[in-house]
């Protein structure tokens, strides 16, 4: 697992358009196509957007799937597609067919259903994550999260006004190739450093520690959200990000 503190939710955004830009000539070069999960939050809006104009990604051979979603429609407010949409994917090159947004328009249950079948069980190369100030991650939230789950995709809950959610789950995402969360803000300090030390203890227990799991994973953080790290022992050196 690797920390990475940038100046600011900028830099963030620009070192996560860096991580995905590798991560998908990498993921092409080897198996001709790369699958990506978006998160939902505004840092990766933020890194949506600037990904919109970057270089080097060959969208035609991108599968882009949702690490979750509230159970409303594309066009409702709050609706992770509707972002990824607004600040990348109508910008972008992407073939519709190669979009697979949750349904949730059909309800959780049904649009987890579905949503499932078109992922599949070949692990996503790279997946982007949030990480609320209670510890969730995706739609995984303390206290509602099974990791014993056979299944890949199921319906969740999640705080008003949206509570009906459909989620990845912990199996979906330790079978991924590599995890990145983006964490701004010092509203997440203090959980950020509970996190990363559950992480580490072997028997995790909140989500977005639970999700640390298997393949690669990166912590993209600023200095807000940083300042909490020193007191766990996480020596943090500040990345300069060139414009
Ligand atoms: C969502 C995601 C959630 C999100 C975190 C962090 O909001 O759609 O379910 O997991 O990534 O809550 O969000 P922020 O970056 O906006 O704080």
């Amino acid at each position: 697992m690797i920390v990475r503190c940038f100046t600011d939710g900028g830099a963030v955004a620009r070192a996560a358009v860096e991580t995905v830009v590798e991560g998908a000539r990498l993921a092409v070069d080897a198996r001709g196509i790369f699958r990506i999960a978006l998160a939902g939050g505004a840092t990766p809006r933020m890194a949506y957007e600037r990904l919109s104009e970057a270089r080097g990604i060959d969208w035609s051979r991108t599968e882009v799937f949702f690490s979750d979603d509230r159970a409303v429609g594309p066009d409702a407010d709050g609706s992770n597609f509707r972002m990824a949409r607004e600040a990348l994917l109508a910008r972008v090159p992407v073939p519709d067919a190669r979009v697979h947004r949750i349904q949730g328009e059909l309800g959780a249950e049904e649009a987890a259903r579905r949503y499932e079948a078109e992922l599949g069980d070949a692990p996503l190369d790279l997946v982007l994550l949030g990480m609320g100030a209670d510890g969730h991650t995706a739609s995984l939230f303390p206290g509602g999260v099974r990791d014993d789950d056979a299944r890949r995709v199921v319906p969740a809950r999640g705080p008003p006004p949206h509570v009906e959610r459909v989620t990845l789950t912990l199996r979906a995402l330790a079978e991924a190739r590599r995890k990145v969360f983006l964490v701004t803000g010092a509203s997440k300090a203090a959980r950020l450093a509970e996190v990363l030390l559950d992480a580490r203890s072997g028997s995790p227990a909140l989500p977005a520690a639970q999700a640390c799991t298997g393949g690669d994973v990166e912590w993209l953080v600023d200095r807000a959200a940083a300042t909490e790290l020193a007191m766990i022992g996480d020596e943090l050196t500040l990345e300069q990000q060139q414009e």
